[in-house]
Parts: structure tokens; C-alpha cells; sequence
């Protein structure tokens, strides 16, 4: 079954209830917050106080991308449920292992995201501690870029490489200019968690329901 899970940075704050009961009505599956530290990539975005204010609001577990440095030093200042997802990039830390342990230690399911220049191969001796690989098509930072074309080809390489070394069940999610043209594709290279963010329906709140219909139907 495939997921979507929308990037709440693309979010209009002043309508945020009314998008989340649509999302609730819709199904979706996670909501995907983007944390910048203005050193792992050049800009800032949500924190943790948005974090605790948004879990008063919804129970869709939260999907959680840290493109921050040192993220180990940081997982337990998110207070993780059950279910959720925490993603962390490898350049980030000196310590990946240890960082995905936490994140384990801490109730979440344990995600590593790589950027469009990052072999998947890479990862080979912490596969044993991924439940999910986040393939970025685009480099991170920024919403409204456009995807890079070879990033969109390594998702399938990707799904080759995890079923071959046996880990068929770590999930695949990507992100990154995740739009109506590009998501038919992105799904047949084996994609299960699709970010949508301003490249389809996160443009105006009248978009929203009939964009989630429109791209479950072509992933
Ligand atoms: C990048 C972000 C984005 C974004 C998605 O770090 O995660 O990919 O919010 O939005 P669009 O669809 O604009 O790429
Ligand atoms: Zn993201």
C-alpha cells in the first residue's frame, strides 16, 4: 500500500486545521516535518515547539526529516511516538549507527536519508538498523525545486540493492519535487512513501482534497 505524506513547511499556517481534516478525512498517512539547522543546509524551517503544538492537533504520526548536524545529540528533544519516523542523513553525523540506535532507543522508527550525490551502497553495514530509506530527488533545503533526473532513476537501484542484500521490508519514501508528472514514475522505481509538497497539491487549500485523490491515483 502505497503512503503520502505531505510536508507540513508547505502548509498555510493560517488555515492548518482546516488542511489537517482534510488529511485526516483523506487517509494520510504521515505528516512530513522538514527540521533546518541553517548549517546542514542552508536555511531554517519548523522546530520543535511547532512539533508539540501540531501533536495537540492530529494524531497522524509525524515523519520527521533532520537536516541538522549532529542529530543524535538531538532525537530525544522531539519526544517520538510510537509508529513515527526520524530520518537522519549520513554527512550529518559522525556517529550513523549510534544515531539510528537513538532513535530506536527513543520508540521511532529509524530512517536514513541520502542526498542525489549518496550511494546506497553506503549504507550497507546499518541496514540492520533501517526501517526506511528516504531518497531525496532534489538537494535539501528548499521547496519548489526541480528533480534531479538521476536521483528519480537511483530509487529503483535502490530498491534492487535493499531486496538483493535482503531487507525487502525497509521502505522507500522520497522527496523532492514529488509532482503529478513525476509521481507515476517514482512509484513504478518502487517508491512506497511519496512527500508532496508544493510541486502538486500544496498549492491553495481548494487543491488539497481532490490533489491527494489525483495522487493516489497515479501512485
Ligand atoms: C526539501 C523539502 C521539500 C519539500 C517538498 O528538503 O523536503 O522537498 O518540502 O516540496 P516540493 O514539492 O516543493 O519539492
Ligand atoms: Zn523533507
Amino acid at each position: 500500500m502505497k503512503k503520502i505524506s505531505p510536508s507540513m513547511m508547505c502548509v498555510e499556517i493560517d488555515k492548518l486545521k482546516e488542511y489537517l481534516k482534510i488529511f485526516e478525512d483523506e487517509g494520510i498517512e504521515y505528516l512530513h516535518i522538514d527540521i533546518m539547522d541553517g548549517e546542514y543546509v542552508p536555511n531554517y524551517t519548523l522546530g520543535t515547539d511547532y512539533v508539540k503544538q501540531l501533536r495537540k492537533l492530529t494524531d497522524i504520526p509525524l515523519d520527521v526529516h533532520l537536516m541538522i548536524n549532529n542529530p543524535e545529540r538531538k532525537i530525544e528533544w522531539f519526544d517520538f511516538q510510537e509508529g513515527e519516523y526520524a530520518a537522519v542523513h549520513p554527512e550529518s553525523t559522525q556517529h550513523l549507527q549510534k544515531a539510528l540506535q537513538t532513535i530506536k532507543a527513543a520508540g521511532a522508527k529509524a530512517m536514513v536519508a541520502i542526498n542525489p550525490a549518496t550511494r546506497v551502497e553506503s549504507l550497507r553495514y546499518v541496514l540492520d538498523d533501517m526501517d526506511g530509506l528516504l531518497v531525496m530527488t532534489v538537494n535539501p533545503g528548499f521547496a519548489g525545486q526541480r528533480a534531479i533526473p538521476q536521483a528519480i532513476r537511483k530509487i529503483e537501484d535502490c530498491r534492487n540493492y535493499l531486496n538483493a542484500e535482503g531487507y525487502s521490508n525497509i521502505e522507500i519514501e522520497v522527496d523532492g519535487n514529488v509532482s503529478y508528472e513525476l509521481a507515476g514514475e517514482m512509484s513504478k522505481r518502487h517508491a512506497d512513501i511519496f512527500v508532496a509538497g508544493t510541486s502538486s497539491f500544496l498549492c491553495g487549500l481548494e487543491q488539497v482534497q481532490p490533489g491527494i485523490r489525483k495522487m493516489r491515483s497515479i501512485i
